[in-house]
């Protein structure tokens, strides 16, 4: 197993990854200094297809309780945590608990919320079971849940205790949920540096094919790059930001599409976007242009989209949580690993990239 230090200062953690690591769950728990009052918030999906190494979690002499929610956006809600922090009462769970999420995004999200504010914080373990949990939303202690229609409104930072990442969880996941975490990897190579980018855009295909080496490679170098980045912004002042990358074109698109499109798909194609007003405002050349948007076309047999509002996705946008003074804040790339952060631009110039970036997966 290999292990990963993320350094935030006054709650460095460690995060796990390794093919069936989750057997090990019980023994870190141990290694560590940390309440054995267990009470597991568990991807009801998730549940039935590893029942069995679930509920080797539940011993004779250790509290545990098994929670199963179902993961969608409707159930990322303040009802959830109701039902959570009622259970946690019911069965007089105390100072003493350790909350551990086991599932995707969704479950993780809404887990570290409910940690994060019962009894003024609990212990936190992250178990992310999609790929895009692994890679992104376990790392950096953003938890929270949507209200009304606003997406992650109501939330904290706060961070686990630590992160495990079973690698064999990936072998159950439909291709769709593949793709939404390979986006976030795509994002993260345009992030670090030229060596991680050629790798990738040799090894898109041995992604979907789940080849153990080619995902515990991505999985590790992505995790080390966010935590690298989460430690030096944890609250998202500054650098933090270029996490965005693709992610303000992304979300406009992917409510524009009723979430048909799943969330990675819509970043990749808020990068393809990104990497067209690049071109257009003249911070890349030709050359690069033409080199970004070959590794994101590789992913189009698997990204569909029939037709879009523009309008309506522009629109969406100047609702980002990010904009200032109105307008719309935008990182755009204008090297790997180089990222220019709040860039503004117009209407037309935004639509224009909308609209050429959407043409790509036609
Ligand atoms: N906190 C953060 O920093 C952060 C970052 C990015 C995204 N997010 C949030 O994460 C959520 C998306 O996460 P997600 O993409 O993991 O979605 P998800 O949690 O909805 O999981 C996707 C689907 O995969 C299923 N699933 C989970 N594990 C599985 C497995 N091993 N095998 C088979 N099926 C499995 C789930 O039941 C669900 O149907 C969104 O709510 C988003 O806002 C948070």
């Amino acid at each position: 197993m290999a292990k990963i230090k993320v350094q935030i200062e006054n709650s460095p953690y460690d995060v796990i990854i390794g093919k069936h690591s989750f057997s090990k769950l019980t023994a870190e728990i141990k290694k560590r200094n940390i309440p054995k009052n267990l009470f597991c918030v568990v991807d009801e999906k998730v549940y039935k297809l590893y029942r069995k190494e679930i509920l080797q979690l539940k011993t004779k002499n250790r509290e545990t309780t098994i929670f199963r929610l179902p993961a969608s956006e409707q159930s990322k809600d303040l009802t959830s945590i109701q039902k959570i922090y009622s259970r946690l009462l019911k069965e007089k769970y105390g100072r003493d608990t350790t909350i551990i999420a086991i599932g995707g995004g969704v479950i993780g999200d809404v887990a570290g919320f409910a940690a994060a504010t019962y009894m003024r914080g609990v212990q936190l373990i992250q178990v992310p079971t999609t790929l895009l949990a692994a890679v992104d939303s376990s790392i950096g202690g953003k938890t929270g849940v949507n209200f009304f229609d606003t997406k992650n409104i109501i939330g904290a930072f706060y961070q686990p205790n630590f992160v495990l990442v079973d690698t064999a969880f990936f072998n159950t996941l439909p291709k769709e949920e593949i793709l939404s975490g390979l986006g976030e990897i795509i994002k993260y190579a345009f992030l670090t540096n030229e060596k991680l980018f050629a790798y990738l855009n040799k090894n898109i295909n041995e992604v979907f094919a789940l080849n153990p080496y080619v995902i515990r490679k991505l999985v590790s170098e992505s995790i080390m790059f966010k935590g690298n980045v989460v430690a030096e912004d944890e609250k998202e002042s500054g650098l933090r930001k270029i996490l965005n990358l693709g992610h303000t074109f992304g979300h406009g698109i992917e409510v524009e599409q009723d979430y048909k499109l799943k969330h990675g798909a819509a970043v990749i194609v808020g990068i393809a976007s990104s990497v067209f007003l690049s071109r257009r405002i003249g911070l890349i050349t030709e050359e690069l242009f033409q080199k970004y948007i070959s590794i994101l076309i590789q992913t189009k047999d698997w990204i569909k989209i029939e037709s879009a509002n523009l309008n309506k996705i522009y629109k969406i946008m100047q609702r980002d949580k990010k904009n200032r003074l109105g307008e719309i804040r935008l990182v755009l790339i204008k090297d790997v690993g180089k990222l220019l952060l709040d860039v503004t631009a117009g209407k037309r110039e935004i639509l224009f990239a909308l609209e050429n970036g959407i043409k790509l997966f036609r």
